[in-house]
């Protein structure tokens, strides 16, 4: 039997083992869990938290800080932090204090608001952008600049690459098969066939990217400086430079998506590596949570947005929401700004993610397993096979169904979280190196066992 056979049958053992232990350990979320099934929908509040390990989620109480308590008493470090919506620790206090403070003084006007000034003055500094909307998803901020860039540059398509994601936006759902724009895998009632909306590439391909941009008729290329939703794939040397060099060339905008890669620094990966995008998105953190997301434009297009939107019709463009911008969400990414997700506070957040690294290369070292470790600043992510990825397609063809839920349920058990979907983990600022250690210990406890 080959290695990777011999590792699969211990991992099957292993899962059923975990899977007894899981039970046994979670009475109380299993009862929430049966009791679920009554009245929602596949037993679940949001249809994708089926994909939790266990054979139910854990129903949790209380969460403060990188740390939780679910309803069997049992407490977690938590590295999957809300998938990035918590990268702050939950409930900061500045925040909470913000947020109670705001909703008791009115939480939404239709009106402008003197956080909204504050945020949008913030947001410059750290991103470089000098014009700033609201929205309270990054989704709808992702949506809503697709728009405003088809609007603006009156091209019909937007290109993305291969195994992104950019939250539930129909255009970008798509996938590369056989060198043809296809729906993705599980896309649900997609309104329109994807190649009519999309242009589609892989990750770091520049001759593909050159070649679809030609055309002429896309409006903007959206784009995470770096994949993160199939395991971190980074870019290539020059990589970079050229996609801007060929949109900038082809007339196409640059959006880039800083809702994951905020990881990277105070102003995202774009601050940190010096990116001019023409429009830039993030969401999630930058609230603690609480619905809110931000889109930012250059000079020049926010001056040709601002010509091409006539005054008596800019509540029917297809952007916006009634609750978009409201005080609440504003107050929230205000004090999480001010306070919290601080220059200090991602200095040790990134140290804290260099840990977690050394950790688990560590552990891999140990055992010669054929899996690698990558960080993306305080953002760390490991994949079960040798050799890093270069497209999102390398990423996907690694990724190992039965692994992935073995490590998730493993540590779990163990009292850590990690993100249902693949395998990442988040340093907020209330972090400690203990709990980094913890993980260490369960992962090399872990590999110890799969390498027999
Ligand atoms: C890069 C990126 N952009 C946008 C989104 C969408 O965020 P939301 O689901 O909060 O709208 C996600 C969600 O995971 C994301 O990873």
């Amino acid at each position: 039997m080959s290695d990777a056979a011999a590792m699969h049958e211990r991992a099957e053992r292993l899962l059923e083992r975990e899977l007894e232990r899981f039970e046994r350990d979670h009475p109380r979320s299993r009862e929430l869990a049966g009791r679920a099934s009554a009245s929602l929908l596949a037993g679940v509040p949001m249809h994708w938290m089926v994909r939790w390990p266990g054979r139910y989620p854990v129903f949790a109480v209380d969460a403060h800080g990188a740390r939780f308590t679910d309803v069997d008493g049992i407490e977690y470090a938590d590295f999957c932090l809300g998938d990035t919506g918590a990268m702050t620790g939950h409930a900061p206090e500045p925040v909470v204090r913000a947020v109670a403070e705001q909703a008791a003084r009115g939480i939404t006007l239709m009106l402008p608001s003197e956080a909204a000034l504050a945020v949008g003055e913030e947001l410059t500094r750290r991103f470089g952008l000098p014009r700033w909307q609201f929205a309270l998803t990054a989704t709808d901020a992702n949506r809503f600049v697709v728009r405003i860039a088809r609007h603006v540059t009156g091209r019909p398509k937007v290109l993305v690459f291969n195994w992104c994601y950019h939250g539930t936006v129909d255009e970008t759902f798509a996938a590369l098969r056989d060198g043809r724009v296809v729906e993705r895998e599980g896309n649900i009632g997609p309104p329109v066939p994807l190649d009519e909306t999309t242009r589609m590439v892989e990750w770091n391909d520049v001759e593909a990217l050159e070649r679809e941009l030609a055309h002429g008729d896309v409006a903007c290329v959206l784009t995470e400086p770096a994949l993160t939703n199939i395991g971190v794939v980074p870019a290539e040397p020059g990589f970079h430079e050229a996609l801007r060099r060929a949109t900038r060339e082809t007339g196409t905008l640059l959006v880039i998506d800083e809702t994951h890669t905020l990881c990277a620094g105070p102003g995202g990966f774009t601050r940190a590596h010096g990116l001019e995008p023409d429009i830039l998105t993030v969401g999630k953190a930058i609230g603690s949570g609480i619905p809110s997301a931000a889109y930012g434009f250059s000079a020049d297009v926010a001056a040709r947005v601002e010509a091409s939107i006539d005054r008596d019709e800019s509540d029917v463009g297809g952007i916006g929401g009634t609750l978009a911008g409201n005080v609440l969400s504003l107050a929230a990414v205000q004090a999480t700004l001010r306070h919290v997700l601080t220059d200090e506070a991602f200095a040790r957040m990134i140290e804290l993610g260099e840990r977690f690294e050394r950790g688990v290369q560590d552990a891999i070292d140990a055992h010669a397993l054929p899996w690698h470790v990558t960080r993306l600043g305080c953002r760390v992510e490991y994949l079960f096979r040798a050799e890093r990825p270069v497209t999102g397609s390398d990423a996907a063809a690694g990724a190992d169904g039965l692994l992935d839920r073995l490590i998730h349920l493993y540590a779990l058990n163990r009292g850590i979280l990690l993100t249902p979907f693949h395998n990442m983990a988040l340093m907020s600022p209330a972090t400690t190196e203990a709990d980094v250690d913890r993980h260490t210990e369960v992962f090399a406890e872990a590999a110890a066992e799969l390498a027999g």
